[in-house]
């Protein structure tokens, strides 16, 4: 068998504060406890990590989804700053991909339709014309074995997940395995890999939506962004790229400097309106740290408690995706209705329909 195998570096993320006079466990730790079953009778667990500063990251092994976040800010009081539900069935009945890893590929395909050496591949499509995340059934709606790990200096938990050939119309088996730590550094680390037996498109993320004043505490817009990025990537009307990589500087795109995300979310500009604010990708121009293999993507600052999020990443873009779908209908955490722009997210991931664009870098595995 031709086994073909890369592995995505350490998707960075990480949020932090200066938390001072309060006593937490001091040691770094990973505990597992069971969570709930599935409609079918799988058991699913919840995986806690927690370090010395009292962030806490609880994870289950249904699509990899990461129900919480609990971080102190800059006064040491802690909140839960990701979106998501309370319970297994609201995750299974319907969510905007809370907290969950995305694939085989994040975001869209065009018409649900590539090639890979001469053959045509045809997907469901689940976005109007167009394929995204992965399909009707993704990785985030799936059952992932998991187990918890220990590193150096890190705890965390290993997850693994088989996708069978033709599986959602996607070729080869492929073997993906998505491992998350924590660090006494308030680091959230996210390594992907994956194996396959025959070349298939491969782009997975991770779609947590982030409100860093707490989940339930209302609209992100006075949340500062920078992006490090100088270009985006312009889609059309069904949010599919041209193929064009298009300089921000100017337009209502341009995050290279820390700006209200905001200032310009309603702007009047073609790229807002099909966005329906910001939905796009950004193509990331700093430089790869020779050390780690990670480049800057994101820094996000929120005023009023003071919490600073960080995003490193081996991949060449991140979609900022500024909760736009949301419209209330999701009753998440302690019965807060989600609302317009009530999170957002920061997914990286390589460009969106990279299969249908030689101009892209390739997603091919
Ligand atoms: C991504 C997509 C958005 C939307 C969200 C989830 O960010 O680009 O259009 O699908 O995921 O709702």
């Amino acid at each position: 068998m031709n086994k073909t195998s890369i592995r995505w570096a350490p998707a960075l993320v990480f949020a932090v504060s200066a938390c001072t006079g309060i006593a937490h466990a001091a040691e770094l730790n990973v505990v597992k406890e069971p969570f709930a079953k599935t409609p079918g009778g799988a058991e699913i667990d919840v995986y806690t990590l927690a370090n010395a500063n009292g962030v806490k990251i609880r994870i289950i092994n249904y699509g990899a989804i990461v129900l919480s976040i609990e971080t102190p800010d800059a006064k040491g009081n802690i909140a839960d700053i990701a979106l998501g539900y309370d319970n297994l069935d609201s995750y299974i009945k319907a969510t905007p991909y809370f907290g969950a890893i995305v694939g085989r590929y994040g975001n869209r395909i065009a018409k649900g339709k590539f090639s890979v050496d001469g053959k045509e591949y045809t997907l469901a499509v689940n976005n109007d014309e167009n394929a995204l995340h992965g399909g009707i059934v993704g990785f985030d709606k799936v059952v992932w074995n998991a187990k918890p790990i220990k590193r150096k200096r890190m705890a965390g938990v290993e997850l693994t997940y088989l996708s069978k050939d033709g599986e959602e119309g996607y070729p080869g088996n492929l073997e993906v395995k998505v491992t998350y730590l924590l660090n006494n550094q308030n680091a959230w680390t996210i390594e992907y890999e994956a194996t396959t037996d025959k070349a298939t498109p491969v782009n997975l993320t991770q779609h947590t939506y982030f409100n860093l004043a707490g989940h339930d505490s209302g609209d992100i817009l006075g949340h500062r962004l920078r992006l490090y990025a100088d270009k985006f990537t312009p889609v059309d009307e069904g949010l599919i790229p041209t193929g064009e990589l298009r300089p921000v500087e100017g337009t209502p795109m341009d995050f290279t400097k820390l700006k209200r995300i905001g200032k310009e979310v309603n702007a009047g500009t073609e790229q807002i309106k099909f966005g329906g604010g910001y939905d796009h990708n950004w193509v990331l121009s700093g430089e790869v740290n020779e050390r780690f293999g990670l480049r800057m993507a994101a820094r996000v600052v929120e005023p009023t408690t003071g919490r600073i999020l960080t995003v490193r990443t081996a991949e060449p873009g991140i979609q900022f995706y500024c909760g736009n779908f949301l419209d209330g209908t999701h009753i998440g955490k302690s019965g807060k209705a989600y609302q317009k722009r009530n999170g957002f997210c920061l997914e990286t991931q390589h460009f969106p329909d990279s299969p249908n664009q030689p101009g892209f870098p390739s997603t091919l595995l």
